[in-house]
């Protein structure tokens, strides 16, 4: 592999994933989440090398082109994926950033792999970065690789962004690795985050646990500058509503709502299953809804599409089994012949299919109890080019900061959960799409573009 590569993304996830199909052949197909929604248009649109991993255990594929970006793998072995990605990415780091919803798990072990994994992360990114490269990491699985690509190549521009809520001190100083990750995170010239309150919380840190100098959002680090900032994240709003305005995404649209057997109202949630996205609370309340007799099945249907994610960590699966079991539920008390009360889908779906449905759907329910940012939002006010639909949104979502024409809500508060979607449900078309143009306008303005690019200047600024 070369090392001329001017742009490098590293991030733990390639844009493809590597499956393997019954018959043995393997294939790839497009990766979950909102850092490969987001990142995807842009690195192709620069022709960039992207140094990832395949999503399966085993060797490293060899570096291969696609979508016009130069792919190249990272290996991780069966231990590394059981370790650096199930354990400590995902059952210590996710739920301690995401305000402790679920209990992290702290073992010795899983951070020896966390930091094997980074170092070999980094040792890519070196190899594949031009002379003054701009290198730029994300996420919370690679925050020891600024620092460690830094070592190794001074020469290289560096920016991380983390895509999710980075936690107070009080909650942080739980990780007994604490002062390692911040350190790593220094490394980089810029650290971004969505939101101002998660780059004020790493910049206390940095104060308090290292005793750094400061002013405004800039650290001293050894002879360097680091600043740390918010850039809220968005999705390539005008490519997603030309797909949501195409007459076969229209077409599938009014399929879907036949298929449903012509209900007066849709309430929809798309979501990857996990425990932090409160898709349990929506159940509950539309179960409660049902029950008060405040809404009546299968005339309103919820429809509950959730990526299956991260299956073989423990707190997943738990939870996949309440969510059955709570669907199981509704539609054995309140389905009829006619149909049932909410449709339940654990599959992932092609884009076509989510636009159809967005733009199918009366009521959009996002209500994550703590989300970085959540890009299901934004692409919903992004299809709705027919001004109409309403978002049902937590306050604890980083798009509520933007998307202010929500009905926003408290997922702890069920009744009040409640109340904002019966609210969602009666509204006049004329307020509706008040609120929906207004969103429209603010993310049309903040697009996928403009958070790249605002990034990316500040990082060349900084080099
Ligand atoms: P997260 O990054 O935590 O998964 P986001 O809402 O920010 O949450 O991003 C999720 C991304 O995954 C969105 O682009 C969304 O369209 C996509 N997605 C979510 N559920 C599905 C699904 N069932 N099928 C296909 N894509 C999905
Ligand atoms: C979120 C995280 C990403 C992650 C994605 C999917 O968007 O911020 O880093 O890639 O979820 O999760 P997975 O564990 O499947 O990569």
């Amino acid at each position: 592999m070369e090392a001329d590569s001017p742009v490098v993304v590293v991030a733990n996830r390639l844009p493809v994933d590597q499956v393997t199909d019954p018959d043995g052949t393997t294939r790839y197909q497009r990766s979950p989440g909102g850092l490969v929604t987001a990142l995807e248009p842009f690195v192709a649109g620069r022709g960039g090398a992207w140094v990832g991993w395949s999503g399966a255990a085993g060797e490293a594929p060899e570096p291969f082109e696609s979508g016009g970006m130069s792919l190249v793998p990272v290996g991780l072995s069966e231990e590394e994926v059981d370790r650096y990605y199930e354990g400590f990415s995902n059952a210590s780091l996710w739920p301690l950033y995401h305000d402790v919803v679920e209990k992290p798990e702290y073992h010795r072990n899983w951070w020896d792999a966390y930091v094997q994994v980074n170092k070999r992360f980094a040792d890519r990114a070196a190899e594949v970065a031009a002379e003054g490269a701009i290198v730029w990491v994300h996420d919370y699985q690679l925050q020891l690789v600024p620092a460690m690509l830094r070592q190794q190549r001074p020469d290289l521009t560096i920016g991380f962004f983390l895509h999710i809520p980075f936690p107070p001190y009080e909650l942080f100083t739980q990780l007994p690795w604490r002062s390692a990750i911040i350190e790593g995170l220094l490394g980089a010239d810029l650290i971004g985050f969505q939101q101002p309150s998660a780059a004020s919380n790493f910049i206390n840190l940095a104060r308090r646990l290292h005793d750094l100098p400061y002013k405004g959002n800039t650290i001293a680090y050894e002879g360097r500058t680091v600043t740390a900032k918010a850039f809220p994240i968005s999705i390539d709003v005008s490519s997603f509503d030309e797909l949501a305005r195409t007459p076969e995404v229209l077409a599938r649209a009014a399929e879907i709502r036949e298929e449903l057997g012509q209900p007066d109202k849709i309430v929809l949630g798309v979501d990857r299953l996990d425990y932090t996205k409160g898709i349990g609370v929506r159940l509950e309340a539309f179960e409660e809804l049902l029950e008060d007799g405040a809404l009546e099945a299968p005339s309103t249907v919820l429809v509950q599409v959730a990526t299956p994610s991260r299956e073989r960590v423990e707190h997943y699966v738990t939870m996949r089994e309440t969510i059955e079991q709570q669907v199981g539920h509704i539609n054995g008390v309140y389905g009829s012949i006619a149909g049932p009360a909410v449709h339940y889908f654990n599959q992932s779906m092609p884009r076509e299919e989510l636009a159809a449905m967005y733009r199918a759907a009366d009521v959009m329910l996002v209500t994550p109890y703590r989300d970085g940012m959540n890009l299901v939002a934004k692409e919903y006010v992004a299809a709705r080019g027919d001004d109409g639909g309403v978002l049902v949104l937590s306050e604890f979502a980083g798009a509520a900061a933007e998307l202010k024409q929500a009905l926003l809500v408290n997922p702890h508060d069920i009744a009040g959960v409640k109340a904002q979607l019966l609210r969602a449900l009666r509204m006049e078309p004329a307020e509706t799409a008040k609120r929906m143009r207004a969103m429209r306008r603010h993310i049309k303005k903040h697009d996928l573009d403009h958070w790249a690019s605002s990034f990316f200047e500040s990082l060349q600024a900084q080099a």
